[in-house]
């Protein structure tokens, strides 16, 4: 069985996906940091050097790779990761897989995202908490139609670790 986690940067994917892991006892896998160990390399460097299309394209090879793992996994997703190629029907589709949406509002990502974004490089370059907030916005708009097919959605806002662990046990 393979729990994949979906959600905005800054949802908690990560946070939640290892603790979950450990109260199921199942492998943890964050698609992030595995992209980074296979290709030696930080994802802000890949998009610097590569461009996006070249990142879109290695991290849906490598959820295909995790994805035809047999053991039981907690599979953290990449905020872009349903929204490209055809991973979101990949993740539908596949019968080993339950999934779920972190979800949480726009002020919420956006506070949370703003003093840790400087990994992440679509959102690096923005100054102020205002303009982050109104990026945030009109990307979690045109992401959502992808979120939003995932098994279940988990309502993540002013929720500890704990309760969101819970509700989706
Ligand atoms: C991205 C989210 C990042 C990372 C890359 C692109 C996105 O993952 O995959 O910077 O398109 O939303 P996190 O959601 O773990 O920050």
């Amino acid at each position: 069985m393979i729990i994949v986690l979906m959600g905005y940067m800054g949802s908690g994917k990560s946070t939640i996906g290892k603790q979950l892991s450990s109260v199921l006892d199942y492998d943890f896998i964050d698609l992030d940091d595995y992209i980074i160990k296979k290709e030696n390399r930080t994802i802000a460097n890949i998009f610097s050097d590569k461009g996006e299309i070249y990142f879109r394209k290695i991290e849906s090879q490598y959820l295909k790779e995790i994805l035809s793992q047999e053991n039981n996994v907690v599979l953290a997703l990449g905020g872009g990761t349903p929204c490209y190629a055809n991973n979101i029907e990949l993740i539908e589709n596949d019968e080993n897989v339950i999934s779920f949406y972190l979800k949480l509002s726009i002020p919420y990502l956006s506070k949370r995202l703003f003093s840790e974004k400087d990994n992440r490089p679509l959102v690096s370059h923005l100054e102020n908490l205002e303009e982050l907030q109104e990026f945030v916005g009109k990307h979690l708009f045109e992401r959502v139609q992808y979120y939003s097919k995932a098994n279940y959605t988990v309502e993540a806002e002013e929720k500890s670790v704990k309760d969101i662990i819970e509700s989706i046990l």
